[in-house]
C-alpha cells in the first residue's frame, strides 16, 4: 500500500536557525577575503612531494601486507594451505580466520551516530565467504615484492553455495523498499499514474546506470602500530573520528586507544570510509607484534573498497498544454549486497526540483552476493538526474519547447513534496547566466542539424542539484596566542578533512575574516581523531559543519577576551554578539559591531586578561535550519557534444556549470570542485562501466586499463561561473559545492548527443556502438 510521507516543516522562530543564534557576519557584511581566489595553503608542500600520505610513514621494524582474495561469491573455506607461503622468503606470518585475534563486530554506517564499516559482515571471523573477491588472507613480509609473491603460494580451497549475481536471478527473489539515512524512500502525494493517463503530454521511459568504482588517485592505504594495547592509524580517511571509534568497538578497546591521523588524503568521494583492509592492518598488526603498511593494488580497490550499485530508473512525466507538470513519477530499483544499508537514492533530485500536482518517487531494492555498494560522490542525485534530466529533455522535444523553458515553467515557490520555504533558490538566474554565456541561443531544436565534416554537433543542458547538510557532531578549538614579538595568531583544530578540496585554505580565510587578522597568521589543523568533533568529509557538508563549530567556538574566545580583558577598554560592558573582529592601523582586535572606532586590540585584551593565549572550544548548534528550510544547491549544465557520423564516438567539446550554491567563498577551490565534479558526470556519461560477471560475481575489469576514467583529452574547457547570493540559513552563507559537479552533467551530456545526431541512449555509458 502506498504510504503518503508528506512532511510538515517545523515551526519556529526563523531567528532560531540562524547559525549561532544571532545573524552571521560574514553574510549581513562582505568581507575581502570572502570569495577571494587563495591559492591552496597545503599545495605548495603537496607540489613539492613532501607531504605524507597513509602510505608514506615508515615505522621502525614494520612490516608489508598483502591481500588473497576469493574466488567464489559465496561459500565456504573448504581448506586454506598457507604452508607454501610461510616458508617464501621474507614472509613473517599469513593470517586467515583460523589464526587471526577474536574481533567484535564492526558497527556498520548509520547504525550507530559514529560507525563507518561499509557493511556488516565480519572479519576473519569465520570460514564464510560473500563475495568474490573478499579476502581471505593476509601475508605479512619484510618487503612489499615478497608479501604480494608469497599471497601467490597460498591455496584455498572452496565449498560453493549458490549464489546470486545476476540481475535477472536477484529480482527473481523480490524487490523491497529502501531507506536512505534512515529516511525511508518513497514519497506519494495524489495519484501520480491516475493524472499521467489523464495528461496531454507524456513521457514514460527506463533508464539504466551501471555499477561504478571509486577511482581516487590515491591508492586506499593504511600504516598502523600497536603501542601499550593502543592503536596508531595513519589512514587515507574521510572520517577519522568515526574511524577511530568504530575500530575501538571491533578491538574491545576505549575510543580514546584509537589514535587515526590523516593529514594528506588523495581524494575520497565516499570510499575512504571504514573497510576490510583497516581491519585487517590493525589485526595483522597485533598478530605480528610489528608495525604493519597495507596499501591496496588497485585491483585491491575494486575488490575490497565498495562503489556506487547499479540503478533501473523509471521516469514518467505528464504535463498539460502548457508544459506544467501534472504528474512526475521516478520509481525503480537499486541492487544491494545483503548486507549493508546503503541504497542508491536516485529520487532525491525529484523531491525538490519541480512543481507536479502528483508525485511517485520510490526506491526499491534487490539483493545480489556482491561487494557491498557505497557513497560515491552525490549517491542518488548523480544517477537521478541523470533519469530525471533525460527524461524532461524527451517531453520538451516531444511538446516543442526549449527545454530552459520548460524547467522554467515548473519552477516551484517552495519545496513540492514537503511544504517546506526553500532557504534561498536562484536556479532560474543560473540558467539565465549560464544560457547567456554558454550561446544556448545558437541550439537547433531539433537534432542532426548541425553537421561539420563527419561530425554532428548538438547542445544540451540539464539541472544539477545537491542537498544542504550539516550533521551533527562539530565542533572546534581555537586558539588565539600573542607570540614573542608580540604577533597575534589564531590556530584552529578540527577532526575535519582535507582531500583535495581546499578545505584548510577556506577555513583559514573564515577564520581571518571573522577575527580581523590576516589570512597568514591562521593556521587550521584536521585530520586527526584526538581534535574536537566528529565532522565527515561527506554530504558536502565540511564547510558547514566546520563554520557552524566556529562560529560557536568563537562566541566562546570573544566572550572570555571580553570578560577576562575588556574592562577599562571602549568594549567595557558589551556582550559576544554585540562585537566583531576587525583590525585596523596594523592591529588586529575587536570593535562595536556597526562602531569600529570604539575597540580594543586582542594585544591589549590579552594583555589586560593576564594571558598570553586562550583557547576555547565550541560546539555546533543542532542542525536546525534543514528541518525549517528546504535547503538545496542547484544548478545548470550546458554541454556541447559531436558524434562522429563514421564510427559512432562521442566527445565532449564545451561544458558550462552555472551554479546557485549560496555563497562562494574561495574561487579558486569552487571552481576545481565544480570542474572535478563535472569531470567525474563526462566519466559516468561517456565511459565508466564496472564490468560484473553475471555468472560468478566476478569484478572482470578492476584497473584503470579496462575502467576507463576521463583523461586530460576527454576533458574539454569547463567554463563554470556561479550566482553568489548568499544564504541566510547557512555558516557564512555558504550551502554545499563537492558533490553539485557531478550532478546534472550525464544528463546535459546525453541530451547534447541526441541533439547532435538523434539517438537517445537511456543506458549508461554512452559508447559508440549504441550510438551508430
Ligand atoms: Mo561524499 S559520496 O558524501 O564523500
Amino acid at each position: 500500500a502506498a504510504k503518503a510521507v508528506m512532511q510538515k516543516a517545523v515551526e519556529l522562530a526563523p531567528d532560531a536557525f540562524i547559525p549561532g543564534g544571532i545573524p552571521d557576519p560574514l553574510i549581513l557584511e562582505r568581507h575581502a577575503l570572502i570569495g577571494a581566489p587563495v591559492p591552496r595553503v597545503d599545495g605548495a608542500v603537496k607540489v613539492r612531494g613532501a607531504a605524507p600520505f597513509a602510505a608514506e610513514f615508515a615505522l621502525d621494524g614494520m612490516v608489508y601486507a598483502a591481500l588473497v582474495h576469493s574466488t567464489i561469491p559465496r561459500g565456504r573455506i573448504a581448506a586454506l594451505d598457507t604452508a607454501a607461503a610461510e616458508a617464501a622468503p621474507g614472509v613473517v606470518l599469513v593470517m586467515t580466520h583460523k589464526n587471526a585475534p577474536r574481533m567484535k563486530p564492526v558497527p556498520m554506517i548509520f547504525t550507530q551516530p559514529k560507525a563507518a564499516h561499509g557493511d556488516s559482515l565480519p572479519v576473519f571471523q569465520d570460514d564464510a565467504v560473500y563475495w568474490n573477491g573478499q579476502p581471505v588472507a593476509v601475508v605479512l613480509a619484510e618487503t612489499q615484492e615478497q608479501a604480494d609473491h608469497a599471497t601467490s603460494l597460498v591455496r584455498v580451497t572452496y565449498h560453493a553455495e549458490p549464489a546470486i549475481t545476476s540481475l535477472a536471478a536477484a529480482r527473481a527473489q523480490g524487490l523491497e523498499p529502501t531507506a536512505f539515512m534512515g529516511e525511508p524512500q518513497n514519497v506519494e502525494i495524489g495519484d501520480a499514474e491516475a493524472a499521467l493517463a489523464a495528461s496531454p503530454y507524456q513521457v514514460d521511459t527506463v533508464y539504466r546506470t551501471p555499477l561504478l568504482n571509486h577511482n581516487a588517485i590515491e591508492l586506499h592505504a593504511v600504516t598502523v602500530a600497536w603501542h601499550d594495547g593502543a592503536l596508531r592509524i595513519h589512514d587515507a580517511a574521510q572520517a577519522v573520528a568515526h574511524t577511530a571509534w568504530s575500530l575501538a568497538q571491533a578491538f574491545g578497546l576505549d575510543e580514546k586507544q584509537v589514535h587515526v591521523t590523516s593529514p594528506f588524503v588523495g581524494g575520497g568521494f565516499g570510499g575512504k570510509l571504514l573497510w576490510q583492509h583497516q581491519v585487517l592492518a590493525a589485526a595483522a598488526s597485533r598478530l605480528a607484534g610489528r608495525p604493519v603498511r597495507l596499501a591496496l593494488s588497485r585491483e585491491g580497490v575494486y575488490r575490497v573498497v565498495g562503489g556506487r550499485t547499479l540503478t533501473e530508473q523509471r521516469v514518467a512525466i505528464g504535463a498539460d498544454h502548457d508544459g506544467r507538470f501534472t504528474a512526475l513519477i521516478h520509481a525503480g530499483m537499486v541492487a544491494m549486497s545483503p548486507h549493508n544499508n546503503m541504497p542508491e537514492p536516485f529520487i532525491m533530485p525529484a523531491k525538490s526540483l519541480y512543481a507536479a500536482g502528483s508525485f511517485r518517487l520510490d526506491v526499491q531494492a534487490v539483493r545480489m552476493d556482491m561487494l557491498a555498494n557505497t557513497f560515491m560522490r552525490a549517491p542518488g542525485e548523480s544517477v537521478g538526474s541523470f533519469a530525471l534530466e533525460c527524461a524532461i529533455d524527451e517531453l520538451a522535444g516531444r511538446m516543442d519547447i526549449d527545454p530552459v523553458e520548460l524547467r522554467r515553467r515548473n519552477e516551484p515557490d517552495r519545496d513540492p513534496t514537503t511544504g517546506a520555504p526553500f532557504s534561498s533558490r536562484h536556479l532560474v538566474e543560473a540558467y539565465r547566466m549560464g544560457a547567456e554565456r554558454f550561446g544556448w541561443d545558437a541550439r537547433h531544436a531539433k537534432p542532426r542539424m548541425r553537421r561539420e565534416g563527419e561530425w554532428f554537433v548538438g547542445m544540451g543542458c540539464a539541472t544539477a542539484t545537491y542537498p544542504y547538510y550539516r550533521m551533527a557532531g562539530g565542533a572546534a578549538r581555537i586558539t588565539l596566542a600573542r607570540d614573542a614579538s608580540g604577533r597575534i595568531r589564531a590556530h584552529v583544530e578540527v577532526a575535519a578533512h582535507e582531500m583535495g578540496m581546499g578545505t584548510a585554505t577556506v577555513q583559514a580565510q573564515l577564520v581571518a575574516a571573522r577575527l580581523g587578522v590576516p589570512l597568514e597568521d591562521v593556521t587550521v589543523s584536521y585530520g586527526d581523531s584526538a581534535f574536537p568533533g566528529t565532522i565527515l568529509a561527506g554530504g558536502s557538508q565540511q564547510t558547514a559543519a566546520i563554520g557552524s563549530a566556529v562560529i560557536a567556538a568563537l562566541r566562546g574566545l570573544f566572550t572570555d577576551l571580553l570578560r577576562l580583558g575588556g574592562h577599562g577598554t571602549p568594549l567595557d560592558g558589551l556582550h559576544f554578539d554585540e562585537v566583531r573582529g576587525h583590525f585596523q592601523d596594523n592591529a588586529s582586535g575587536l570593535c562595536k559591531a556597526g562602531d569600529p572606532a570604539r575597540r580594543a586590540s586582542y594585544a591589549e585584551l590579552l594583555e589586560r586578561a593576564g594571558h598570553d593565549a586562550l583557547q576555547v572550544e565550541g560546539q555546533a548548534p543542532p542542525p536546525l535550519e534543514s528541518r525549517h528550510w528546504s535547503m538545496h544547491s542547484t544548478g545548470a549544465i550546458f554541454c556541447e557534444a559531436r558524434v562522429n557520423a563514421v564510427t559512432g564516438e562521442a566527445r565532449v567539446t564545451r561544458l558550462l556549470g552555472s551554479f546557485d550554491c549560496g555563497r562562494i567563498l574561495n574561487a579558486k577551490t569552487a571552481a576545481s570542485q565544480f570542474r572535478g565534479g563535472m569531470i567525474m558526470g563526462l566519466g559516468m556519461a561517456l565511459m565508466e562501466e564496472t564490468l560484473f560477471d553475471q555468472r560468478n560475481g566476478r569484478v572482470m575489469n578492476p584497473s584503470l586499463w579496462d575502467y576507463h576514467v576521463p583523461a586530460h583529452l576527454d576533458v574539454p574547457p569547463i567554463d563554470v561561473m556561479w550566482t553568489d547570493i548568499a544564504d541566510p540559513h547557512a555558516p557564512a552563507g555558504a550551502r554545499g559545492i563537492g558533490e553539485i559537479g557531478i550532478t546534472g552533467t550525464a544528463a546535459a551530456v546525453v541530451n547534447a548527443i541526441h541533439n547532435a545526431c538523434g539517438t537517445r541512449v537511456r543506458d549508461l555509458p554512452a559508447t559508440l556502438d549504441k550510438l551508430l
